[in-house]
This record gives C-alpha cells, sequence and structure tokens, in this order.
C-alpha cells in the first residue's frame, strides 16, 4: 500500500466535521481538509448539549460538510483509500448519523470502513501533528472525558487513571454556570481568572498526593458553589478572583496526577514515555499548557499539544486514525454497531468505567 488517502467524519457530540487525511509510507499525515461545523449557539440557550437537537443538526449539515471537505482537497470518491466515522462513545443519536452516512458512502464507492474510537482518534491525533512515537503518556482532558492512557500501539491502550465523577471541562463548564458565565465555560473561566486573584480562597484539591493517577473534581467545583454562594451578590472582583483560585486549583492537581500517571507508565513499561500528549478542549487552556510544560520537563519528555482546532472534536483526527488503522490493516465490517460507550481500555473498565 502507498500513501493512504482517508475521508473522516465527526458527529458524536456537538461539532458536525468532515475531513481528508494523507499518510505517507513512512506513517507521516498531512491535513488536505478539515472542516468543522459547530452546533454551539444552537445549545448556548439550554446551558448544554440536548441529543435531540445535536442529531437533527447532524442530519442537516453533514451531506454539505462532508461535500466541502472534498472539494476543499480537490479529489474525487475514487480517489479515496478508506472512509473513516466516528462510530463511538458518544450521543448515540449523532453518531449514527455520521456512521450510517459512512457505510452508504464505502458502500457506493466500494473502499473499506473504518468505524473509529472517538478517543482513540484523540489519541493518536499527535502522531500526525508532532510525529509522535509509541509509547506515550496521553492526558485526555475534554467536557466527557478525563484520562491518563499509556498508547502503546494502535489499538494497544492502557488506562492509567480517570475521573471518579466529573470530567475537567465539566467541571469548568460548571463553575462558569454557577458564576453566570456563558456557554461553554472553559474559555470564559480562564479569561475571567487571568485577572483574578488566585490566592484569594484556598480550594481543596482532591486525591492530590494519592499513589493512584485517578481525578476527583465534584468537592472541588462544590467548594466553588458553596464560596459564591456565601458571597453573593458577587462583584466582577469576586467572579474573577473565584475564576482564578479555581483555576489554581485544577492546575495544581493535573500536574499531580500526571506526575503519579508518569510514575505508574513507567512501571507498567519498563520504560519512560516518548511524549506527554495532551488532547481534549481543556488543552486550550494558557495556564494548564505552561504546567505541563513545566511537568514535562521534569519528567524528560517532551510536551506534545496539537494546535486548539485539532485538541477539540474535528474530523481530521477521525479520518487519521482511520489512516492509521487501515495501514494495518484494520478495518471493518458494513453492519459494525455504533456505540454510545466504548472504553478504550476494556479491562480497566470496571464497574465504574465511564465511557
Ligand atoms: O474536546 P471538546 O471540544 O469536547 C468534548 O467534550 O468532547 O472539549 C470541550 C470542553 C468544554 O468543557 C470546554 O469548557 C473546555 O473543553 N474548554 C476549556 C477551555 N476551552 C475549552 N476549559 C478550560 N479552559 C479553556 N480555555
Ligand atoms: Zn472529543
Amino acid at each position: 500500500m502507498g500513501e493512504l488517502l482517508v475521508l473522516g467524519i465527526e458527529t458524536t457530540c456537538d461539532e458536525t466535521s468532515a475531513a481528508v487525511v494523507s499518510r505517507s509510507l513512512t506513517g507521516s499525515g498531512e491535513i488536505r481538509s478539515n472542516v468543522i461545523r459547530s452546533q454551539v449557539e444552537v445549545h448556548a440557550p439550554f446551558g448544554g448539549v440536548v441529543p435531540e437537537i445535536a442529531a437533527r443538526a447532524h442530519v442537516e449539515v453533514l451531506d454539505h460538510v462532508i461535500a466541502e471537505a472534498m472539494k476543499q482537497a480537490g479529489i474525487a470518491y475514487r480517489d479515496l483509500s478508506g472512509i473513516a466515522a466516528a462510530a463511538g462513545p458518544g450521543l448515540i443519536g449523532g453518531v449514527i448519523v455520521g456512521l450510517t452516512t459512512a457505510k452508504a458512502l464505502a458502500l457506493a464507492a466500494r473502499k473499506p470502513l473504518i468505524a473509529v474510537n472517538h478517543l482513540e482518534a484523540h489519541a493518536l491525533t499527535a502522531r500526525l501533528t508532532d510525529g509522535v512515537q509509541f509509547p506515550f503518556l496521553l492526558l485526555l482532558v475534554s467536557g466527557g472525558h478525563t484520562q491518563l492512557v499509556a498508547v502503546e500501539e494502535v489499538g494497544r491502550y492502557t488506562r492509567i487513571g480517570t475521573t471518579l465523577d466529573d470530567a475537567i471541562g465539566e467541571a469548568f463548564d460548571k463553575v462558569a454556570k454557577m458564576l453566570s458565565l456563558p456557554y461553554p465555560g472553559g474559555p470564559h473561566v480562564e479569561e475571567e481568572a487571568a485577572r483574578g486573584d488566585a490566592e484569594r480562597f484556598m480550594f481543596p484539591r482532591p486525591l492530590m498526593g494519592r499513589r493512584e493517577p485517578d481525578f476527583s473534581l465534584s468537592g472541588l467545583k462544590t467548594a466553588v458553589r458553596l464560596e459564591a454562594d456565601r458571597l453573593a451578590p458577587l462583584t466582577d472582583d469576586d467572579v474573577a478572583d473565584l475564576c482564578a483560585s479555581f483555576q489554581a486549583a485544577v492546575v495544581e492537581v493535573i500536574a499531580d496526577r500526571v506526575r503519579a500517571g508518569a510514575r505508574v507508565f513507567r512501571e507498567k513499561m519498563g520504560r519512560g514515555p516518548s511524549a506527554l500528549v495532551v488532547a481534549g478542549g481543556v488543552a486550550a487552556n494558557g495556564a494548564i499548557r505552561a504546567r505541563l510544560k513545566q511537568i514535562a520537563a521534569e519528567l524528560n519528555t517532551r510536551l506534545a499539544i496539537p494546535a486548539p482546532a485539532l485538541c477539540t472534536d474535528n474530523g481530521a483526527m477521525i479520518a487519521w486514525a482511520g489512516a492509521e488503522r487501515l495501514a494495518r490493516q484494520l478495518i471493518d465490517p458494513l453492519d459494525v454497531s455504533p456505540r454510545a460507550r466504548w472504553p478504550l481500555d476494556p479491562v480497566a473498565a470496571g464497574p465504574m468505567a465511564r465511557a
């Protein structure tokens, strides 16, 4: 197999996206197009993603988004090596829309179908953007996921830590909501934090110092709520100080948990990670990025954080994961099922597991 050219489709949450990515024989990649249509405005009035509305919005725009991705890449369906879609985990209505469309295209164009795990796609993006080699330590931090994963190979993932309650992005969003900041809250909390006093409130740093690299955010979130209730009505300075103190706690927790994760990685793999890779929307946060840079230096490894547009949900990551799988002859039958839950590491996914 020579160069691979793969179309990727992403519809698991509130982004409708399609992209064309190439993968050379040597394993380097190039994004030929990456069309992303966000539904943020559609869901903003509800303060969160409404699954039924999301599914309908995907149906309305997906065909157009795919056509645009193909046009920008300047290719025809016959030029493709395969067609990939995120088959989960995510909101099942949206997943069905994307996967069914990919199946129809694969059938009509007689191309192999690749059913991609959305989390795997986040994990492998840094190989496209930064040429990261296996094995590496992945910190996945988004609105729905908070995980530390040892990535050994395509398809070989060991989850070494996860959140016991809220995802980090979710905690940012909830704090924003209680302080009446717009949705999605992460960027607004960061903006407020930049002009606030991070030492005004000493919020708890849950699980800090524990050996197991897990996360817990709900106690921290509750502490912010209690403080906000006590101070109400809030001044602009109160809001900024609450955001700064909250973010400082999150930054310290992440630093400590990543250190614990690196220790477990070393025990399990018998070596240190070739890189610390960060993915998910929260990776856009400047304070978190800066701290992780220090941690990577401390761990003697490189830090790889894809550009913000490739950290959040996008079709290019699905196309790339599809190409990585296709290069290893990992393809799927046309009757492959969409999955609302689909843990990267089925072994670690006990009864406590979140998809
Ligand atoms: O990966 P993503 O686009 O969607 C999924 O959740 O899959 O991540 C979105 C999350 C939201 O919770 C959002 O508030 C958070 O990432 N986020 C941030 C920042 N930008 C986005 N959190 C903290 N600081 C930011 N600058
Ligand atoms: Zn995602």
